[in-house]
């Protein structure tokens, strides 16, 4: 019996308005036999002629048979998109931005279709697909025609990568894509994509509507597949780059396994992020921003809003409007317009799920969910609220990839952003007050990405989106994303090395009482100079081969004392950038004054020509005064994105950075590496070109007359790669650049990946006098960019 609309009003209750599904229905049917790959503009059986099975998480059952991808299929896949590279680059980017265009055209034309494809495929409410994923989407391939279009101006003196891999995960399938293809084309690569094995078909979708606008063939491929398929391109020895998101356990391992190959890499991984709700906050807006936060795609978002953090006072209040609002949250039929919460997207997530979920409850926090009625078939999960969550249990600290809310209290702001930072990760926060002073505080805090003020989980193609620490590395969208699809066009020359060993003897100075001939440098750490922790030296011979010296072999300890020492150094990274470049001046101009000494050093260890020597210490000093002109003008931007939002793109300092010096040009080599990181903001750990140290252990002096505080420059002597090796697994250094030999690239980009710390390594010897040895690429790895939303207006 029809309702009345009065009844409706006073009860609420609504019926049933499925979305139709048709059109996707016949579709499926036509390709009944078997999705098959996508490569070099054609769909390609899988060469093992094996299919496996997608499902509709609705209801389990099977809605299409999809191509197994192997190494063969990979193999065809690469050569492709190979074959395409040279004259998709060539093309000039009005053209490939036609290209863009008319794919998102085509998109929008089949936004419906595309909607319920994904919630089909994926299990996410049709509100969501239809409203958010698609439309964004489209925005996603505008946005980076625009960026086609402007390349040549806007990013000189860069060109494409070369073929691209990108892996990407089952939550926001589409979208995800979007994400990765849309820039990659914009900047004239060619790409091989893997969906995620639950959720290929839209992907498979789109390969259909590049087929409609005649994008050039091999320009686009996809290969279907499991981990196994993604591992094949990962190690593919003919692609340049990877682009991969989804859990921080499989970056781990792209990161080891790309170690020393060349690859360009950007890893988008998990996230436990923060819900702050301050006791000034709107209570009833934090609500419905929770329910967006946690409740957005059932919690299959790496930036969810899972940790609530809300501050003692309100916690309960905040509690009770919380649960009366999960009472009214509808679980079901994702095709269904008036459902909130749909099904998980597999049988093994739910799983997971449910594990995580039951070992909270043995861990002691209280389990809260709704009375609300749950559908009997099919992978749902209830909307979970647990209270009482201790900061350091599991599901205060695991992803848990779904629809479960862990709630702690905190008192002061302090301790808010204390508890935000106890995470590994770092991809996203959001903080509710009405004191924007408050928010923004918080904001510059916490670390992390993304912050949203009084908002969560927006996104727009113009601003850029990625982690911190555990959540990777890496920008995608707008500006920041594009650098990430572009490399430098001229090539670096591939000269490595001479390969080293130091012979240790013990340090002269170990020799209590006895008058050593030769001078010992010593390390520099925490401002003080400090014995190496082993007791023994090298000799530093000069061109002749003579010795001129003793330097330090600095070893393990060393580091750590060092990285202690550069940890406690913040006071340098909370300096204004023109109290910074005042610093760097000074330097700059005590340097200039002991440049004849310096150079002489120059001379009698490496045995340059007595100008070229001090050609170099002069090029250090105008390096010097080139980043204290940068310190307060390397600054960020404000992205246009939604409406009524202001979007801040500020670059921040890594915090403590290892330095790897390169053998040429031992002084300028240096300068050219430290003084930017510093310029930032940063604290360094260097170690100088292992053959010629002498003129940078002699630097300290120039540091301790410059007022620059102890800690912000450390200098430890040594075998470059031995120490490089400590540097890149040391937890507290977050990020590590490295200028040496290829074995030593592939060690520091290997030992990275157990913090998953930014790394910038270059083998072979640069010409440290050029144009291209300072600028604007060396203060971008030296921040990361961090987007902070602030909404305005009522
Ligand atoms: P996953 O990281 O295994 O899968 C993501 C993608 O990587 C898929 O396309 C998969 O086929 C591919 N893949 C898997 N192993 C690979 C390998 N060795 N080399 C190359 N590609 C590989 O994530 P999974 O197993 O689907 O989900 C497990 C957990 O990971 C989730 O519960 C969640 O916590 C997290 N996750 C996070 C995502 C994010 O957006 N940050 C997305 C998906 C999962």
């Amino acid at each position: 019996m029809m309702s009345t609309v009065k009844e409706i009003l006073q009860t609420m209750d609504y019926g049933t308005a499925p979305e139709a599904k048709d059109a996707v229905t016949a579709w499926l049917a036509k390709h009944q036999p078997g999705f098959r790959h996508y490569i070099g503009g054609a769909f390609a059986s899988p060469i093992d002629g094996q299919f496996f099975e997608s499902h509709n998480p609705a209801d389990g059952a099977v809605i299409a048979r999809i191509a197994q991808g192997t190494k063969g299929d990979v193999d065809r896949a690469v050569a492709a998109a190979r074959d395409a590279f040279p004259a998709w680059s060539k093309t000039s980017g009005e053209t490939r931005a036609k290209y863009l265009y008319a794919i998102a055209r085509h998109v929008q034309k089949r936004e419906r279709f595309l909607a319920v494809l994904e919630s089909l495929d994926n299990g996410k409410p049709i509100r969501e697909s239809r409203d958010i994923d698609i439309p964004l989407v489209a925005r996603h391939f505008y946005h980076h025609a625009g960026w086609a279009a402007l390349l040549d101006t806007e990013f000189p003196g860069m060109g494409a990568v070369g073929v691209c891999g990108q892996i990407i995960p089952w939550n926001f399938p589409l979208l995800m894509l979007a994400w990765k293809v849309a820039p990659a084309l914009a900047a004239g690569n060619t790409v091989v994509l893997k969906p995620a094995e639950y959720t290929p078909l839209t992907a498979l979708a789109l390969a259909e509507i590049c087929d409609e606008v005649g994008l050039p063939k091999g320009v686009f491929n996809i290969v279907t597949g499991d981990g196994e398929t993604g591992a094949a391109i990962v190690n593919h020895p003919d692609v340049d780059k990877i682009a991969f998101t989804g859990s921080t356990e499989v970056g781990r391992e792209i990161r080891k396994a790309t170690a020393g190959s060349g690859k360009k890499l950007t890893l988008e991984l998990g996230g436990k992020s923060p819900f702050i709700v301050f006791d000034d906050a709107d209570l009833d807006s934090a609500v419905e921003g929770v329910v967006d936060a946690i409740w957005f795609n059932q919690g299959q978002v790496c930036c969810a809003g899972s940790r609530l953090l809300v501050q003692e006072a309100v916690a309960e209040r905040l509690y009770d409007k919380l649960k009366r609002r999960m009472e009214t949250l509808r679980v079901g039929d994702p095709l269904d317009k008036s459902i909130d919460i749909g099904a998980i997207v597999a049988k093994v997530q739910l799983d997971r799920i449910t594990k995580l979920v039951e070992q909270g409850c043995r861990e002691g926090a209280t389990c809260w969910q709704p009375s609300s009625p749950m559908p009997t078939k099919g992978w749902f999960f209830p909307p979970t609220l647990f209270t009482n969550v201790e900061p350091a249990s599991t599901i205060a600290q695991v992803e848990i990839f779904g629809p479960v809310l862990a709630g702690t209290t905190f008192r002061t702001p302090d301790e808010a952003a204390a508890l935000a930072n106890n995470s590994a990760y770092g991809l996203s926060a959001s903080v509710w007050s009405e004191n924007i002073d408050r928010c923004l505080d918080l904001a510059a805090r916490i670390k992390a990405g993304v912050i949203w003020i009084n908002g969560t989980n927006l996104f727009d193609a113009a601003a850029g989106f990625g982690g911190y620490r555990e959540s990777g590395f890496g920008r995608e969208g707008g500006r920041e994303g594009m650098i990430e699809y572009l490399a430098p066009a001229k090539k670096k020359s591939a000269k490595e090395p001479a390969k080293t060993k130091l012979s240790a003897e013990p340090t002269a100075s170990a020799f209590e009482g006895v008058p050593s001939l030769d001078r010992t440098a010593k390390l520099f750490i925490g401002g003080k100079q400090a014995r190496p922790d082993s007791g023994y030296s090298y000799s530093v011979l000069d061109a002749k081969g003579n010795s001129i010296g003793q330097a330090g072999l600095g070893n393990r300890k060393d580091i750590r004392n060092a990285v202690e020492a550069a940890s406690k150094a913040t006071g340098w990274t909370a300096l204004s950038g023109h109290a910074r470049a005042q610093v760097l001046y000074f330097l700059a101009e005590n340097l200039s004054a002991r440049a004849d000494e310096f150079a002489s050093s120059l001379t009698a260890m490496t045995g340059a020509a007595k100008k070229a020597a001090r050609a170099e210490v002069d090029a250090a000093v105008s390096r010097i005064i080139h980043y204290a002109a940068w310190a307060d003008k390397y600054d960020g931007r404000v992205h246009y994105t939604k409406a009524r939002h202001v979007t801040l793109a500020m670059p921040e300092a890594w915090g403590t950075m290892a330095v790897s010096c390169p053998d040429e040009t031992p002084l300028l080599g240096f300068i050219s590496l430290v003084i930017p990181a510093i310029a930032m903001g940063n604290r360094v750990i260097a170690t100088p070109a292992p053959l010629h140290p002498l003129s940078v252990t002699d630097f300290y002096q120039v540091l301790e007359t410059s007022d620059v505080p102890d800690g912000v420059v450390n200098i430890v002597t040594g075998e470059r790669d031995l120490l490089a090796k400590t540097l890149a697994e040391h937890d507290e250094i977050a990020c590590h650049w490295y200028f040496g030999g290829s074995d030593g690239v592939a060690l520091v980009e290997r030992g990275s990946a157990g913090n998953l710390k930014a790394t910038w390594c270059e083998a072979g010897a640069r010409d440290w006098f050029s144009a291209e040895a300072q600028g604007e690429a060396f203060l971008r790895h030296a921040t990361q960019i961090k987007n902070i939303w602030v909404p305005y207006g009522e």
